[in-house]
């Protein structure tokens, strides 16, 4: 290798790849990774791409750079910098002359240290992606010709491209970008969508997902070999290029994996069931891609041996018997006199604690606007509930005080969102908060200390650790030291724990969380060092039993809804009062997107789809995405909604749960239970808008595949609904 390869890693990924069949790597980057303060510019260690690049090079892989500014991936703010959103009404993804300027600057920094590595200067970088499926986001193709400017700009001379899924192809399209196109099954109809933009030319596919990633409290995804291999052949076929996202997704290390909308964190795990393991082993599907590749080689090309697996060791169960509560190791406070959100304080990450004085007085119910993302609510040290931001429970009943009484509010800021409008998420506090005594008028609570969190190096070397004694200490970090006698691979079990941060040796694991599907933390080896190792987990809601364990083979899909302290989320259905007018239609057969306009549009805040038959005459009914549109034929922002109610939803044998429809995404789907239960039609979907909309029609993008799939809805109804009162 040519230089000290910093990924410890990498070369090991890489030729796992190559030996699979590969040709190409492609890389994101990310910018919150490469700008962590404005102007300050990281590209050591882990972050040097260069030193990426020419590790592939050198196993005989090129490269296909994806810079971004936006990426995606379920990575925290779909790798925007947090501090992008110090600007209080900044537009990311526009042409917002703001945003565009730090784009600008960030990209003169890629081209400065990548440009030199094109194929047109002797280096392995092919071409180079502009932004990422922006179809999905907006349609302002001025806005693509600024990123392809910047690209420019900042050096780079091989071919531009975008990407879209099949869907989206021609929003924000221009034809001095490459289209290619992202799907996760049924290459033909994509290429179909796409010839329809690039009549002539080689076909891409930018994205071809054999798995999927996972989200805390929902079942782990597995792809399905025999589709993905026949997807394949049907590429390899046309003489089509494309990636297989993931080959390998690893792990989301530290504070940055991201969330899914409307609000569903991504696990730490980024496994994605992907060909090459999370550890990278090699997998049954990395065993049949490698061998339908084989067929397909040029003639006197062979497969490159199979690496083999680096080593993996077990730690035995270790007490963990030093405790520092956070409660007992704050900073010192600023004071404000009302809460702002964590950004507005200049944090980037963690924990964010607001304190204030509540006067003696009844039984109350305390409630922010909002609380990004899952709050703690103590009474003089003791926790009295918590707010939740998956169900939009920002309300918490507190008992009645016969003194003044320290009310502290302990924020954990979890991936920021990744995907859609909702990437302009601000953590901690969202203001005002009240307090209500019955029906009383909500008081205001002013008058504020707000200690920031962010559980960085000088922060957590601060820390004062006393024995724990068996106390239940609330929200703590909790350390131990292991001796191992020599290193490799292992995957800390953390079931006995119940929610928080793993750092070994200073090297944050990343987020963990006893609800499941992820159970264990995977741990490279070279973070490991022959002797004491030191271990310290921060645990938010206390563990069942302070005990640590490094184990041979990960556990990934072990769910424990039990464990969930928000157990039962989905709230009862609202009252809801439907007008008389319904929409009544029927749903072509096949995957293409379908859009229905009314012939004049209603308000209300609630939208009812009724699903009355299936297409294939089964009991399911799902769909792809559910995207609803202004009077104007214009998609309406999905910020703040959420299920009002669902009839059926698979949550045990897939995730078939309602978000999946107003997520954003078409690879993933709602689908009523098929597994355990089978209830028939007719199935409802209503969506909460959170305030009164005029709905002008709606796109309905159906459960994707080629012939006929199960849940494709055929006859249905639509309702727009209103509140009692509203
Ligand atoms: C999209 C994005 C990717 C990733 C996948 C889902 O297609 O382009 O970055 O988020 O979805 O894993």
């Amino acid at each position: 290798m040519p230089r000290a390869c910093r990924g410890e890693y990498w070369t090991h990924r890489l030729r796992m790849l190559k030996a699979m069949g590969l040709n190409t790597v492609c890389a994101y980057l990310f910018w919150n990774m490469h700008e962590p303060r404005p102007g300050e510019f990281n590209w050591s260690g882990q972050a040097d791409i260069a030193a990426f690049c020419e590790a592939a090079q050198a196993e005989g892989l090129w490269v296909i750079l994806r810079p971004g500014p936006y990426a995606c991936a379920e990575w925290e703010m779909g790798g925007f910098p947090w501090w992008l959103l110090k600007t209080e009404d900044i537009q990311l993804r526009s042409r917002d002359p703001r945003f565009l300027e730090a784009a600008r600057r960030y990209l003169r920094e890629v081209g400065r240290v990548l440009a030199p590595l094109q194929v047109t200067r002797g280096g392995p970088i092919l071409m180079v992606q502009a932004e990422n499926e922006y179809g999905f986001y907006g349609t302002d193709a001025a806005y693509m010709g600024e990123i392809r400017a910047a690209l420019l700009d900042a050096g780079f001379d091989v071919p531009l491209f975008a990407c879209n899924p099949t869907q989206h192809l021609k929003d924000g399209y221009r034809d001095d970008l490459f289209p290619v196109v992202n799907f996760g099954t049924d290459p033909r109809t994509a290429f179909a969508a796409l010839r329809e933009i690039l009549p002539r030319g080689p076909l891409m596919c930018g994205e071809f997902y054999p798995g999927w990633f996972d989200t805390w409290g929902a079942p782990h995804h597995t792809g399905n070999t025999e589709r993905y291999l026949a997807d394949l052949r049907t590429m390899l076929e046309l003489h089509a290029s494309f990636s297989i996202y993931m080959a390998h997704g690893g792990t989301t290390f530290g504070f940055f994996t991201g969330a899914d909308r409307p609000f569903k964190p991504d696990t730490s795990s980024y496994d994605y069931d992907a060909p090459i393991s999370e550890a990278g082993w090699v997998t049954p599907r990395f065993e049949a891609t490698r061998a339908l590749f084989a067929q397909y080689l040029q003639p006197g090309e062979t497969l490159p041996d199979v690496p083999a697996p680096n080593p993996v060791i077990a730690i035995a169960p270790t007490a963990v018997e030093r405790v520092a509560p956070v409660l007992a190791n704050l900073p010192r406070p600023q004071r404000d006199e009302q809460p702002r959100t964590m950004e507005a304080y200049d944090q980037d990450y963690g924990l964010i604690l607001y304190r204030t004085k509540l006067p003696a007085g009844p039984a109350a119910t305390l409630e922010a606007a909002a609380i990004h993302d899952i709050g703690q609510v103590f009474l003089d040290g003791k926790r009295i509930g918590f707010t939740d931001r998956r169900s939009r429970q920002y309300a918490v009943e507190l008992p009645a005080r016969d003194r003044e009484t320290t009310l502290d509010i302990l924020v954990e800021a979890m991936g920021r969102v990744n995907f859609g409008v909702e990437v302009h998420d601000r953590k901690g506090i969202h203001k005002p908060v009240t307090l209500t005594v019955g029906d009383g008028k909500p008081q205001e609570l002013t008058g504020w200390e707000v200690f920031s969190l962010p559980l960085d190096e000088s922060m957590r070397a601060g820390l004062k650790f006393t024995p724990a004694n068996g106390a239940s200490a609330g929200p703590a970090f909790w350390r131990t030291t292991v001796q191992i006698d020599s290193p490799g691979d292992t995957f800390l079990d953390l079931r006995p724990w119940g929610k928080g941060f793993v750092w070994v040796n200073g090297h944050n694991l990343g987020r963990y969380w006893n609800i499941g599907p992820q159970q264990t933390m995977y741990v490279p080896g070279p973070w490991l060092k022959p002797g004491a190792n030191e271990i310290v987990i921060l645990d938010l809601l206390g563990p069942e039993e302070p005990v640590v364990a490094g184990l041979k083979q990960p556990i990934l899909d072990e769910l424990r809804p039990q464990l969930d302290f928000s157990r039962g989320r989905r709230a009862k259905a609202p009252r809801i009062e439907f007008g008389d007018a319904a929409q009544t239609g029927e749903f072509a057969a096949g995957a293409a997107l379908q859009e229905v306009r009314f012939a004049e549009a209603e308000t209300g805040r609630y939208f009812c789809l009724e699903a009355l038959s299936a297409h294939d005459g089964g009991s399911v009914a799902g769909l792809a995405e559910l995207t609803l549109l202004d009077e104007s034929g214009q998609p309406l922002s999905t910020q703040g909604w959420t299920i009002a109610f669902v009839d059926s939803e698979e949550r045990e044998r897939e995730d078939g749960a309602a978000e999946n429809a107003i997520d954003g995404q078409t690879a993933n789907a709602w689908r009523t239970q098929w597994g355990a239960a089978q209830p028939p039609y007719p199935h409802r979907l209503i969506l909460d808008l959170a305030q009164p909309r005029k709905i002008g029609g709606f796109r309905y993008v159906p459960i994707q595949g080629a012939g006929e799939v199960s849940g494709r809805i055929k006859a249905y109804r639509v309702l727009i609904g209103r509140a009692p009162n509203g």
